[in-house]
């Protein structure tokens, strides 16, 4: 059994401080874990380096939603494996999804030291005792109670601006092509006052905006354990982030077609540091495949759901998550996804093509039959027609004044400054006088499909 005591996490005496190299792929979730490891790795006596040549330790936490991410890390490991001939000492951890769904099998590769899963993080300090006397070592015990409650995770972002909470872990959904389920275990809601504490100490800290994060926040739910009766939802949740401070920017995400309630829409209505975007993955247009994918909500369900968003919070941003070329999809049902963004109009849009993932729902007992070839010109339309739609959208923010959180030096010119408006639109403007972290009020002069070209409108 892993301890579930934060206090098992003793320093290890050592004499030399030891180096640890964190490198992270995929959902916010996971950089958010990394910020966990890292706290319980300082508890245990490391510090962080930002070059894999200082580390003692290489972490590596890694997603496995789909093959291609999986991929990637493999990539890492052969590279990690040169390294560890140059400097035999060195040691390689592999966490999170991938992590969880191969267990042994990433322990044979020669790289790898240790394989932890996203629940046995606070093992971490043993589990690199044991590899000293011992070899190699692993745990990926699922739980049903973890929640890294009491952890203050380190923020590892460079710009301290905005911080990631986690407020649930896992998730119960068990859409039928989602390896989620199966890598991050059940579904389980975080302490409120954990949560509230960890907003108020990122507050504290400087960051001027807080992103609430879950699977499905929308499915939130805390009992109160000294009156059960007394349930705490997301609604009332994010209401209770909101008054933390009005001065903090508050995003979450992701919401569940199926879950998202009025309440919560009215609550981002009534608080004016709710920034007002919704995250509302769709996936596909038609009701075969949303019943199919197992969504439980439907093409007229989710439009009302767009409808409700539109008319309680005019204005707001909505993106989604869109997969192309699920199993037996037709040429029909594929027009169908497409037909449904065009009257959405979404803002923005992450896109994908369907990838099988082992021992899923889908590949138990669904026909991956959709021809490579077909997944990716269907997503290539899929991104042609969103391109087009986010250019409208940002062509109608011509002339409008947004403030804008400001979160650091854009990539292109060291001149100017990259930010977002309240409903998610990347801005990038000039000002002398502003720095990271500051508000600023902005007019959109000109765009593109992804920014916002912005000019500093005087206070
Ligand atoms: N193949 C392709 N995309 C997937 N997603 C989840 N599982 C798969 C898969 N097997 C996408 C969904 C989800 C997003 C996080 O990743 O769109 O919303
Ligand atoms: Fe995966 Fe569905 Fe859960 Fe999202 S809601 S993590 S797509 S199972």
């Amino acid at each position: 059994m892993i301890e579930n005591n934060f206090h098992s996490v003793r320093p290890v005496f050592d004499p030399q401080t030891k180096h640890v190299f964190i490198e992270t792929y995929g959902c916010q979730m996971n950089f958010n874990d990394s910020e966990v490891v890292l706290s319980i790795l300082q508890g245990a006596g490391y510090t962080l380096c930002d070059g894999l040549e200082s580390a003692d330790l290489i972490l590596v936490n890694t997603c496995s939603i789909r093959d291609n991410a999986e991929q990637r890390i493999w990539g890492r490991l052969n590279h990690f494996l040169q390294e560890k001939k140059k400097r035999p000492a060195l040691l390689v951890g592999i966490l999170g999804c991938m992590a969880e769904r191969l267990k042994e099998q990433l322990l044979e590769h020669k790289a790898v030291d240790l394989v932890v899963g996203p629940d046995a993080y606070r093992d971490l300090p043993r589990l690199l005792m044991l590899l000293n006397d011992s070899g190699k070592q692993i745990n990926t015990k699922l739980s049903h109670e973890e929640t890294y409650a009491e952890i203050s995770p380190v923020r590892m972002d460079k710009n301290g601006v905005s911080a990631y909470i986690s407020i649930m872990r896992g998730c119960n959904n068990m859409c039928t092509y989602c390896v989620v389920p199966y890598v991050r275990g059940a579904e389980r809601s975080r302490d409120p006052q954990s949560i509230l504490r960890e907003a108020r100490e990122v507050i504290a800290n400087g960051y001027r905006e807080i992103n609430l994060l879950g699977q499905n926040v929308d499915s939130y739910r805390w009992k109160n354990p000294e009156n059960p009766e007394e349930i705490l939802t997301f609604a009332q949740l994010l209401e209770q982030v909101a008054l933390v401070d009005p001065a903090t920017r508050i995003r979450f995400a992701t919401s569940h077609p199926k879950d998202m309630n009025d309440d919560v829409l009215h609550t981002m209505a009534r608080h004016a540091n709710i920034c007002p975007h919704i995250h509302l993955p769709v996936q596909s247009g038609n009701d075969r495949m949303l019943e199919k994918m197992n969504r439980k909500y439907n093409r007229a369900t989710y439009l009302e759901r767009i409808q409700k968003i539109r008319e309680i919070i005019p204005g707001a941003g909505i993106s989604t998550d869109v997969i192309a070329g699920f199993c037996s999809e037709t040429e029909e049902e594929h027009q169908d996804t497409l037909s449904l963004m065009e009257t959405v109009g979404f803002d923005s849009a992450f896109m994908f093509q369907y990838s099988m993932r082992p021992n899923t729902k889908a590949a138990r007992h669904f026909v991956d039959d959709v021809p490579l070839e077909t997944k990716t010109r269907r997503l290539n339309e899929i991104i042609a027609l969103q391109n087009r739609k986010s250019l409208e959208s940002n062509q109608r923010e011509i002339g409008k004044i947004f403030e804008v959180l400001i979160e650091g030096p854009s990539k292109r010119s060291d001149e100017q400054w990259v930010g977002r408006t309240p409903h998610n639109k990347v801005c990038v403007f000039t000002a002398k006088d502003k720095k990271t972290g500051d508000f600023a009020k902005v007019r959109v002069l000109e765009c593109s499909s992804a920014t916002l070209i912005c000019e500093l409108v005087n206070e």
